[in-house]
């Protein structure tokens, strides 16, 4: 997953923007009480590699949870997405290398449906990339690739063509947000569609909370390495001096909330500087880094309630653990 502040800068005015937005969240962050970070800050060149390996790991069941429903749900979805059989624009929001989403569209290339696939990313090297490999893996694809900010892109989209519109946020990436930020996004979202258009969206369902906890905890502390890596990302981009070791990794999963929730605790009393600006740690103080919500049926669908949409229909994996959800635009 690539964020903003991930992109190379083309220009050095770029860069600066970017380095200072970083500068100024990180240390607003660190003044707050408590001291919090954000995770969209997780993913410098080091934190990508690291989310790989989270992917990959047997305790993270998300990845492959979600894969199983692309793969093996396939027709299903695309009965919701394709119902009326009128042509389309199916847009996803941070495609990536878009693994899940190429079993969809192959399917509905295969069975000669009307429609357009328009993958936003911040990144552009990830688009020309996916656009090539797409283009030559899925003959017949009609592709148009949108470069920038979601609602940015969002909006280049409704101007290039009047069709419905199918949006996808696959992921469980909306879990990464607080609850009322997940719901203004989605509300958000609702503002770019006409009554009738979809959002597909993936959502981390409740479930044992020791097979949550453990997805977040892994015992080869990727998960650890991967909220640490913060911290030497703003020594290496801010200047500033944290000691890496003296800082632990501590998740926990609250099951009546389904906030799985990630900080990093000072293991000692100590001061950190970052540009001229003193952060004091008092022993065993946390920062809080990351939410990854967990969700029931229920607050699915009051959130679809919310934000404008109404539940047309899901898609679970073989387990139960993760669905998609066909969001329909009230
Ligand atoms: C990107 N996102 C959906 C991941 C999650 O499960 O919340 C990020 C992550 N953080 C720790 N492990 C994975």
């Amino acid at each position: 997953m690539l964020q903003p502040e991930n992109i190379l800068c083309r220009e050095d005015k770029n860069c600066k923007d970017s380095n200072d937005r970083f500068f100024a969240d990180v240390l607003d962050g660190l003044q707050s009480i408590p001291k919090t970070l954000e995770s969209k800050y997780f993913y410098d060149e080091k934190g990508d590699v690291l989310f790989q390996q989270i992917m990959g790991m047997p305790e993270y069941y998300l990845t492959r949870c979600e894969l199983d429903i692309f793969k093996n749900q396939t027709r299903l979805l695309n009965g919701y997405i394709a119902a009326d059989n009128s042509p389309f624009d199916l847009i996803e929001l941070g495609a990536g290398d878009a693994t899940k989403s190429s079993y969809l569209l192959k399917n509905l290339v295969e069975t000669d449906t009307d429609f357009t696939y328009m993958p936003i990313d911040i990144s552009g090297n990830i688009l020309s990339v996916l656009n090539k490999r797409l283009t030559a893996e899925i003959p017949g694809l009609d592709i148009i690739t949108l470069e920038g900010e979601y609602f940015d892109m969002l909006e280049q989209a409704t101007h290039i063509s009047a069709r419905r519109k199918v949006l996808m946020f696959l992921g469980g990436n909306i879990g990464n947000m607080e609850k009322d930020e997940a719901l203004s996004f989605c509300m958000k979202l609702r503002e770019y569609l006409n009554p009738g258009d979809i959002l597909l969206i993936g959502f981390d369902l409740k479930k044992h909370p020791q097979t949550i906890l453990d997805a977040y905890n892994d015992k080869q502390g990727i998960t650890a390495a991967f909220n640490l890596n913060l911290l030497t990302r703003i020594n290496r981009e801010l200047g500033a001096n944290f000691d890496i070791q003296d800082f632990e990794h501590y998740q926990n999963y609250d099951p009546l909330t389904g906030a799985c929730r990630s900080y990093l605790v000072s293991l000692k009393k100590q001061t950190v500087i970052i540009d001229d600006k003193v952060i004091n740690f008092e022993k065993d103080e946390a920062i809080y880094m990351e939410v990854s919500q967990k969700f029931s049926k229920n607050d699915i669908a009051m959130m679809a309630e919310e934000s404008g949409f109404y539940i047309g229909g899901a898609a679970y994996d073989n387990k139960g653990w993760f669905t998609d959800s066909i969001w329909i635009a009230k």
